[in-house]
């Protein structure tokens, strides 16, 4: 019952409490080291609680991924692949709402709602968890669309999308934070879910173990060949495209929709909020910026771009992973 969940909570919090800690760069919350990963306080707190109490259908999809690396894409791509058979998209959720608030997010939802699953009726969540903390309700069960990035580029998405919540919340005018120090947390692994390369090997790993349950993915190959991605994941999703879907041009429409030109035109992501009056109140045009691939050049010097680099290849070198 409630009275359990409450006790949980509290025994959790309490041994958060007792972790290496840091500065966050969100003021208002502290941030946690546990197992090797870096999170938010209540963010720790829902992950171990759901490694407790937390089930899953079967057939639920889980899009997994670190911020900053194609997440609202991915989501809007996915949640227009299962809704394709509701309407002829002019009363699609997606034309109303950020693709962030057509999907659960799990960090978030499960302590306000823990029967999430249940009540949602959509086979779609997402987390921004590692994939060692999963629940294994999760792992051991679900499929899962990993979508990772180059971490250069990923770096400088993050960059700015932690200068633009932190002018938002310390209601300053955007001030540009300590590039350098920005710089060297991300690289020492103290960034939200990071370090982001261990993030990535840990869904790398599990998607060459069991291929048909964990879809990988890459930012940049997705703007290579989307449609060709797009095929791919409804395969994947157990929704292929049917003959006669394909015939009509259905997978092309859902690329031009969910196309960063598009998305972020549409009114409600122009001017609309995120989880409007909650400490996550964010406004919907953060999460689009460019959606280019190679931006970091505009932003990082040839020693930067070195060290992020020779990090990548020290970490991945034995993984077969390459970017
Ligand atoms: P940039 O900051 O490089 O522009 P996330 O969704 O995981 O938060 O990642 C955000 C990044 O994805 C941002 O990258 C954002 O502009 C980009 N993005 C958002 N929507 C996109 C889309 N429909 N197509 C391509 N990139 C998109």
């Amino acid at each position: 019952g409630s009275e359990n969940f409450n006790e949980m909570r509290k025994k959790y919090k309490e041994m958060i409490s007792t972790l290496p800690k840091r500065m966050p760069h969100h003021p208002l919350y502290d941030f946690y080291q546990y197992e090797g990963f870096w999170y938010y306080s209540g963010y720790l707190e829902a992950a171990l609680c759901m490694q407790q109490s937390f089930n899953p259908q079967p057939s639920d999809i889980f899009l997994c991924s670190a911020p900053k690396t194609g997440t609202t894409w991915l989501k809007a791509l996915t949640f227009s692949i299962i809704t394709r058979h509701d309407d002829d998209f002019t009363n699609n959720p997606l034309l109303t709402k950020v693709p962030h608030d057509c999907i659960p997010f799990l960090e978030v939802d499960f302590l306000s709602n823990p029967k999430i699953v249940d009540t949602v009726g959509l086979s779609l969540l997402a987390t921004h968890l590692p994939y060692t903390i999963l629940p294994k309700s999760v792992s051991h069960n679900c499929k899962i669309i990993y979508i990772c990035r180059e971490p250069k580029d990923t770096f400088v998405s993050w960059w700015h999308f932690i200068q633009k919540i932190e002018a938002k919340i310390t209601k300053t005018p955007l001030v540009t934070l300590d590039e350098e120090s920005m710089f060297k947390l991300f690289c020492q692994g103290k960034s939200g879910y990071g370090p982001y390369w261990d993030h990535v090997l840990g869904y790398w790993k599990a998607s060459v173990e069991r291929p048909d349950r964990v879809f990988f993915l890459k930012y940049e190959d997705l703007k290579e060949d989307t449609l060709g991605y797009v095929k791919k994941l409804a395969d994947f999703m157990d929704k292929p495209f049917s003959k006669e879907e394909q015939d009509l041009g259905v997978p092309q429409e859902i690329v031009a929709r969910c196309d960063f030109e598009s998305l972020s035109n549409l009114e409600v992501n122009k001017s609309g909020m995120h989880r409007p009056e909650t400490t996550q109140e964010i406004s919907n045009n953060v999460f689009f910026r460019k959606g280019k691939i190679g931006d970091w050049k505009n932003y990082l010097t040839e020693d930067m771009a070195k060290l992020i680099d020779d990090i990548t290849h020290d970490k991945f070198q034995s993984s077969g992973l390459t970017f």
